[in-house]
Parts: structure tokens; sequence; C-alpha cells
């Protein structure tokens, strides 16, 4: 559907899980609050949420978490996600530890891409940064597997004051066939005590290794990312930089945190409490209504450079990305 400022809100992001194996210092530290299991929507609920956004003109749906395959039952999520009239792509965004179990039902259940997050190609730099071991490798067999079974791949890594660095590492991958994209750190949740790095300086420092990297008009998925392409990278390279770049006047999504809050935009708080509703007895027609006019409403645009007007408190596992 359209939304005041005439974007068409065609993406739904759905968290269905606050839980993750993996501790990013910018997304979930140790010791924070997980939701009670019966605070998470069931499936059902997340299902009846998306045929209804489907009703509203939703054709892009991606499973997040929190890590999504923690979740029992995700696989076959996915698949009846993939059998909701109107949703022609299902994704999902994992860290991808989890895809060696999963990889191969996944792709049977007809997931559509898969995005991994990965901040470095060094494992010591890597298990500082999201507190486990042997991450570069496990992504490493899971792009592998994930490509061999026809589901396109990309890679996310978030930019850290000390990873600034190790950038031209994991533009390797883009070498190997896998866009990969640099997301500029938003100040949500614990990500506002972490320090960040600015796009630009990483994009010059790639430039001096691939000099001929320039912009190009790549539209991979349905996301804002800006890329560039080099004839040495058989993938070309992205910066989602949300922050430095606002690029809210083409956004296109709206996303559902795991306790069933829809969220038009991720600077505010404000939403609509859809697990109410759903456990109230309310009719489609109502739950449609709520929806209608939480998306109709979408904020114009986020507020990350004047961070006093942010009101969203939830961290970033609750969210999503
Ligand atoms: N800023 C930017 N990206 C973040 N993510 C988690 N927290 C933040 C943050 N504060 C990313 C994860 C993952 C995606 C779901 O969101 O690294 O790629
Ligand atoms: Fe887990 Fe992803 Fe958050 Fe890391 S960024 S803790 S992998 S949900």
């Amino acid at each position: 559907m359209i939304d005041r400022f005439g974007r068409d809100i065609n993406y739904l992001r759905l968290s269905i899980t606050d839980r993750c194996n993996l501790r990013c210092k910018y997304c979930m530290p140790d010791g924070c609050d997980m939701a009670r299991h019966e605070d998470i929507l069931s499936y059902e609920e997340f299902l009846r949420v998306a045929r209804l956004a489907a009703a509203l003109g939703v054709e892009h749906v991606r499973v997040t978490g929190g890590e999504p395959l923690v979740r029992r039952g995700a696989v076959e999520f996915v698949r009846a996600l993939k059998a909701v009239p109107g949703v022609k792509k299902v994704s999902m965004t994992t860290n991808g530890t989890l895809l060696a179990k999963y990889g191969e039902a996944l792709a049977a259940a007809g997931l559509d891409s898969v995005n991994i997050s990965l901040d470095a190609a060094d494992e010591d730099l890597e298990r500082r940064i999201c507190g486990s071991g042997g991450v570069v490798d496990a992504v490493r067999a899971s792009l592998e597997l994930m490509r061999s079974l026809g589901v396109p791949v990309k890679l996310n890594a978030v930019l850290l004051e000390e990873t600034a660095g190790a950038a031209a590492g994991l533009a390797r991958f883009a070498a190997g066939g896998v866009p990969v994209r640099f997301i500029e750190l938003m100040p949500m949740g614990v990500g506002r005590f972490e320090r960040g790095c600015d796009p630009d300086a990483v994009l010059a420092g790639l430039k001096r290794i691939w000099p001929d990297l320039h912009p190009v008009d790549a539209r991979i998925g349905s996301g804002p990312a800006r890329y560039y392409a080099s004839d040495a990278l058989a993938a070309p390279i992205g910066f989602i930089d949300a922050v430095s770049h606002r690029f809210c006047s083409g956004c296109n999504r709206v996303r559902l945190t795991s306790r069933g809050f829809l969220k038009p935009c991720l600077c505010y708080d404000e939403g609509a409490d859809l697990r109410a509703l759903l456990r109230s007895g309310a009719s489609d027609a109502d739950i449609l209504d709520a929806m209608r006019i939480c998306i109709f409403n979408k904020p114009r645009q986020h507020c990350f450079d004047t961070p006093q007007d942010m009101t969203e408190s939830r961290l970033m596992s609750q969210i999503g990305g």
C-alpha cells in the first residue's frame, strides 16, 4: 500500500525470535532480557499477519531474529510463508552458523535468498565482535552450501571502528561472486555505545586496492544499498549507510517484532500492537485497519542525526535489523 508520503510499502520483515546463539556486541549484549515464549507470536499468528500484509500489497517477506534458525520450526514457517497468496519472495537474514543444519531444508522449502551477517573475515577479530569462535569458517561453508543449492547469498557486515581496516578481507568475498554490503552502525539499542566508522572512508580504502571501483545501478534484493563494481570482483560491493546518506524517501519496509509490534520506522517506538489484537479475538478487518493506519502514518524519515528525538528503546535483536 501507499503511505502518506507516496511510498509503496511492499516489504515486511518478521523477527521470529529475539534469541541468538551469538552475542554481537552492538546488537545483543550478554545478560540482556529475553522475551518469554508466550510473549512471542506463534507461527500461526505471524502467518495471519503475513496474509493480511499481503492483502495490503506486501510482496517480499524477510524472516529475521535474533537468529531465526534458533527457533524450532523456522523451515516449516518459510514453507508456509511461500504459500501465502501474494507473497512473491521469502528471504532470511541469519548469522549463517546454523545453515549447515538447515540450509538444504530451507532451499527445499523455497527460500528465495539469504543474507548472512559477518563483520570480519579474520577469526580472531570476528570472535571479539560476536563472542564465539569458528564463525568465519561456518559462514564460508554456509555460503558455499547455499550457492550450491541455487539460493542467492549476500554478506552483510556492520562497520565498526575496529573493523574498518578489515573491510578489504570481507570485500574479497565479492571476488568469489558474493555481493558484500557494509552497513553503517546505527545508534539503536546497545549499538549506540559502539563506535562505527565512516562508510566513505571504507570505500576510499577499498579504492586503493581496486582503483576501478565505480558506482553501478545494481539493484539486488529489496534494500537501499548503493553498489560499486570492479572488473576484479565478480560481485558488487554495497553500502547501506542509513545514517550518513538518508534514503528514507525510498523506504519500502515495515517490521514486525517478535512480540507482534508493527513498526513503521526503526527510530521510533510508535506502531501497532498487533499481538493485543490477535489475542483479543479481533477480526481480520480490525487487524487490517490497524495495519493500514500504522503503515499510512509511517514517519517521513529517521532521526539518527538528532538522537534526542529517538524514542525506540528496543534492542536490534528484538526488532530484527
Ligand atoms: N546497526 C546496524 N546494523 C545492525 N545490526 C544489528 N545491530 C545493528 C546496528 N546497531 C545488523 C546485524 C545483521 C542485521 C540483522 O542487522 O549485523 O546483519
Ligand atoms: Fe545474533 Fe545477529 Fe544480533 Fe549478532 S547481530 S547477536 S548474530 S542477532
